[in-house]
């Protein structure tokens, strides 16, 4: 059995991990829209026009569930997604839910692109859930140029997170949700420019869990060859030395 993955690059790679240590049976396709990334800075419908693409493309194959692992193509596509297809559909949202679940009085900073910021349902979500307005948006798309440049450590990301969250009186913070599937690969640096008192969360453990109810009954505890990986970057087949570069990312050799 086959479960999709879809980003628009590298950023579904973190949630990918973490499916992988939860169903070791399965087998997953990660479909990177590379040629089309970043989506963030452009238009809702130029980028519905892309997830469709690139979900048609993976619809081809004969996969059991797709993880949107993008909040970004969530925000824009996912119900008209689930309209179209038959197999099930599990999105992102930023993880505002648990942060004010757990709140305990101060501020909660949800980083995420400017297209999941202006889109409209993450607004419904914060009206939903967050009733005492404790909630404050920053967008930090330029993470995603970075990342897709396989660029996570340099002086340039350092300085741009530092300025980006200079921006704010970090002592009104308790937490911060990473709203976007990229922005994990600098959890650390963000952590040390934002200070230890302030927690880090983000909706990779929540979009899993999701994915194992949808799947439940469905399980495939005999395949004793699952967790192989087949690569895309728009619809092209990754060559192996993206591939390693891509099982390095997330911890595999
Ligand atoms: N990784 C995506 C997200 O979770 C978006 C990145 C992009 O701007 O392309 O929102």
């Amino acid at each position: 059995m086959v479960i999709a993955f879809f980003d628009s690059g590298i950023g579904g790679l973190t949630v990918l991990k973490h499916a992988i240590q939860e169903l070791p049976n399965y087998d997953f396709i990660y479909y990177a829209d590379t040629k089309n990334a970043p989506y963030g800075v452009k238009t809702k419908e130029t980028v519905r026009k892309y997830v469709f693409e690139a979900v048609g493309f993976i619809s081809k194959h004969d996969i059991q569930a797709l993880v949107v692992a993008c909040n970004t193509a969530t925000s824009v596509a996912i119900t008209d997604l689930r309209h179209k297809y038959k197999f099930h559909i599990v999105g992102m949202e930023p993880a505002v839910k648990p942060a004010v679940i757990g709140n305990r009085g101060k501020n909660i900073l949800v980083l995420a692109t400017s297209l999941t910021l202006k889109a409209g349902k993450l607004e419904s979500l914060i009206a939903s859930v967050d009733k005492n307005n404790k909630t404050v948006k920053m967008e930090m798309d330029a993470l995603v140029g970075f990342a897709e440049s396989f660029d996570f450590n340099s002086g340039d990301v350092k300085k741009y997170i530092q300025d980006k969250l200079c921006k704010l009186r970090l002592v009104e913070f308790e937490t911060i949700v990473l709203g976007c599937t990229h922005f994990i690969y600098y959890k650390s640096i963000i952590q040390e420019a934002a200070g230890d008192k302030i927690k880090i969360i983000d909706g990779n453990i929540g979009t899993v869990a999701n994915l194992k109810k949808v799947l439940s009954g469905r399980d495939v505890q005999n395949n004793k060859n699952g967790g192989n990986i087949l690569f895309y970057s728009s619809a092209v087949k990754d060559n192996k030395n993206r591939e390693i570069k891509l099982l390095e990312l997330m911890g595999c050799k």
